[in-house]
């Protein structure tokens, strides 16, 4: 896709191979697990790769052209080629990377601030099978490479991290990666190619829970890794292996989201602003974390590694609030909402909240959660599209109910 284009254009036109007349205007479901070949010689000839449609846990035309449309946007303003492989959802993208990329006796530089499944998988699964893996402050420099070994494979972060919406320096983690001879695999779920595009910053592998922003509607789960040809031949071969790729209806759907991904995104980041800056004021409350915000780790790095559109700088949609009077508090705050719904997951259009400790990272103990800084009565907010007037009065209704501590 021409490289000038802008962001919404792209989104369209990424959906659908142009339609030529009398075809229809996006791919179809292919809901097939198996394909039809001529000739024993032709069968043979498509498991060795010669582009024939042929099983559809090894590829299928929807996961593809879904995971071939998320690259292109991830890698809008790149030379050369990127590619994509469609995942059931970001768990099996995230685990069939990571099992791709290490080995009994590699290490792993990875960030503190991870989604609870994505550490608890380095944290105990990957340890079982003989992997390395040190947890750092991946906002410092000196922690990253001081953890560095002559066996360290890769370097692992959010773009931005769920749930305290701490910005990773993508380009200075990649230098060090390299340096180090080292990948830098990024998730960048919150971020979606909207705000941030990793690879543009030196990432060597982007990774997505599709069933957030790039879906959108909260009807579809999925992931998909994108980046270096090379690496994601060894990828595709392990999700061969391991057999959790995207299904085609999931596939379809998810793919019709990134449409509006950009339309959605930006209304999206230009409500979080707002609600954040109403947020931090309230007495009730102990803290605000966004980078939109001053105050906030990410601010000056935002600037400099997000997209800004029309309507401003973006710096993401999830907003995460803690009220004075720690986990207690956090859970009435939450119970207390009429609006935001209470519901796992994110980047759907509905505002949904959780309350964190208890739920996303429920995986981590008061030391690891401590450690990450995030507080036990922490509700992150993912915000939709709805008025942001009405999702102001919304919280402020339910801060306004609490009892107020010091
Ligand atoms: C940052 C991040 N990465 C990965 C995942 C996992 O995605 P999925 O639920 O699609 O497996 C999540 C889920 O919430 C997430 O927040």
């Amino acid at each position: 896709m021409a490289q000038h284009y802008g962001e919404h254009t792209r989104a369209v036109r990424a959906t659908a191979a142009a339609p030529a007349p009398g075809t229809p205007m996006r791919i179809p479901v292919y809901r097939a697990s198996t394909y039809a070949f001529a000739t024993s010689r032709d069968y043979a000839a498509s498991l060795t790769g010669d582009g024939q449609y042929a099983y559809a846990r090894i590829d299928s035309p929807n996961s593809d052209a879904f995971a071939a449309a998320v690259a292109a946007l991830e890698g809008a303003h790149l030379e050369g080629e990127v590619h994509g492989q469609g995942f059931a959802s970001g768990m099996a993208a995230i685990s069939t990377t990571l099992l791709a990329l290490t080995h009994a006796g590699a290490h792993v530089v990875a960030s503190r601030a991870l989604y609870g499944n994505t550490y608890k998988l380095l944290d105990v699964v990957l340890r079982r099978f003989g992997v390395a893996v040190d947890f750092v402050d991946i906002t410092d420099p000196a922690a990253v490479r001081a953890a560095f070994r002559p066996e360290t494979v890769l370097v692992y972060t959010e773009t931005l991290a769920n749930p305290t919406m701490t910005v990773s320096d993508l380009p200075v983690l990649a230098a060090l990666a390299h340096e180090a001879g080292a990948l830098l695999v990024v998730d960048s779920t919150f971020a979606s190619p909207v705000v941030c595009r990793p690879l543009e910053h030196g990432a060597d592998i982007v990774l997505h829970s599709a069933t957030k922003y790039l879906g959108g509607h909260s009807d579809a789960t999925g992931g998909v890794a994108v980046g270096r040809p090379d690496l994601l031949a060894r990828i595709r071969e392990a999700r061969i292996d391991l057999g959790p790729h995207l299904a085609a209806d999931e596939a379809f759907l998810l793919h019709r989201g990134l449409e509006t991904l950009p339309l959605r995104m930006a209304r999206q980041c230009a409500t979080a602003a707002e609600f954040a800056a109403a947020l931090a004021e309230h007495p009730a409350v102990a803290r605000v974390d966004h980078p939109s915000l001053p105050t906030h780790q990410g601010h000056v790095l935002a600037r400099k590694l997000f997209d800004t559109g029309p309507e401003g700088p973006r710096y993401g949609a999830v907003v995460t609030v803690t009220p004075r009077g720690g986990r207690e508090a956090g859970i009435a705050f939450a119970d207390r909402l009429r609006l935001a719904t209470i519901a796992p997951s994110l980047g759907g259009t509905h505002t949904v909240v959780s309350h964190v400790a208890s739920t996303t990272h429920r995986q981590m103990s008061d030391e690891a959660l401590h450690a990450a800084g995030i507080d036990p009565g922490a509700v992150r907010f993912s915000i939709g599209v709805e008025d942001p007037a009405d999702l102001i009065a919304d919280a402020r209704q339910a801060l306004d109910g609490l009892p107020v501590k010091k």
